[in-house]
């Protein structure tokens, strides 16, 4: 004859085993383990048992308990995996994803890493300066004169306490050679501004690199040699590089730097691409007022300097035809160069 308690165990896992929902296993549960539920109450019996009995039917009370906790667990655990795949059955798995939108680098900010890139190969630091300046930096200090009509209000952005958007990135020469004796070799990338009328080759916010070497014997050689090394770089080894004589301040002599490359859209026609020159002594003078010794001594020492258009350098490398494409954000535009 079987315990009472193993009969209580059959009928529980019967009980268990064919509950059909969460409600009829749950008051299967209660009836079973409650705090009034039949096993429970073998647990009061338990009292009344000789010392004989107890340790036996204590025993058999475990088991049963656990046996029947056990089963209530598997078919809740059954119930559960049901919902889920109820769930997933809904979902398509063949269906394709949604594409998250890449994001990819403006054409600019390409151009200039692939010019950073090469000067960096050649030896250039990156040197950097605000782009609010003040006139010395901007104008005193590179040998452009109070009168000259670079620093009128027509061509320049002043703000109310007489400090400027610098108009190029030239002031980062005057600021590294402040800051550092020679011989320095940097390029400084940046924006800047000029009060432009704004048409398909003109902004008031464009984008240079400038950059500035100086060391003992620097000549015009050393500066031609770098640009046109750049420039093969850059366009391709059949690009022709042209330098014609021109006027800065700062220079002396000054270079305009032209290119014509058959790879490129504009094919024969020769493009100006960069201002250039060996660093004018009366630029190093300044310097050294204002460092307060003798550490770039014009007769020791002389440089190149130079000047790059990145918006021109992306026109043309492109074949962009309109400069305020850079700034109007359209991604049809955009997404050309992803
Ligand atoms: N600062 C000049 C410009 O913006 C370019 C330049 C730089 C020319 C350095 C000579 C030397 O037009």
């Amino acid at each position: 004859m079987s315990h009472p308690l193993e009969d209580l165990r059959t009928a529980a896992s019967a009980e268990i085993a064919v509950a059909v929902d969460e409600q009829t296993l749950e008051a299967a549960r209660v009836k079973y383990l409650g705090r009034s539920g039949s096993i429970s109450a073998w647990g009061e019996q338990m009292k009344t048992l000789s010392k004989e009995e107890k340790p036996i039917v204590g025993k058999l009370l475990n088991e049963v308990r656990n046996a029947v906790t056990a089963a209530i667990d598997l078919r809740a655990q059954q119930f559960r995996s049901q919902k889920e795949s109820g769930a997933l059955s809904k979902i398509d798995i063949s269906l394709p994803g949604t594409p998250h939108e890449i994001g990819a680098l403006h054409p600019l900010t390409q151009m200039w890493e692939r010019s950073i890139e090469i000067f960096r190969r050649m030896g250039f630091a990156l040197a950097d300066g605000p782009d609010i300046e003040d006139e010395w930096h901007c104008f005193d200090a590179l040998n452009t004169p109070p009168e000259h009509p670079a620093r009128t209000e027509q061509d320049t952005f002043y703000l109310p306490d007489g400090r400027l958007l610098r108009t190029h990135t030239s002031t980062v020469q005057i600021r590294t050679m402040e800051s550092t004796p020679p011989p320095i070799r940097v390029i400084s990338p940046g924006a800047a501004y000029r009060n432009e009328e704004i048409d398909a080759t003109h902004a008031a916010q464009f984008h240079q690199i400038e950059g500035l070497y100086v060391d003992k014997d620097v000549s015009v050689a050393d500066l031609k040699g770098a640009l046109e090394f750049f420039m093969h770089e850059l366009f391709g080894a059949d690009t022709q590089v042209q330098f014609r004589p021109h006027f800065f301040p700062f220079t002396e002599p000054s270079l305009e730097v032209y290119v014509k490359s058959k790879a490129l859209k504009k094919g024969e026609q020769w493009i100006e691409v960069a201002g250039s020159g060996v660093v004018h002594p009366a630029v190093f003078e300044q310097v050294n007022k204002a460092r307060g010794d003798k550490a770039y001594d014009p007769e020791k020492w002389s440089g190149y300097a130079f000047g790059l258009g990145m918006d021109r350098l992306a026109m043309i490398l492109f074949d962009i035809p309109d400069l305020r494409l850079f700034a109007q954000n359209d991604l049809r535009f955009l997404r050309q160069f992803a």
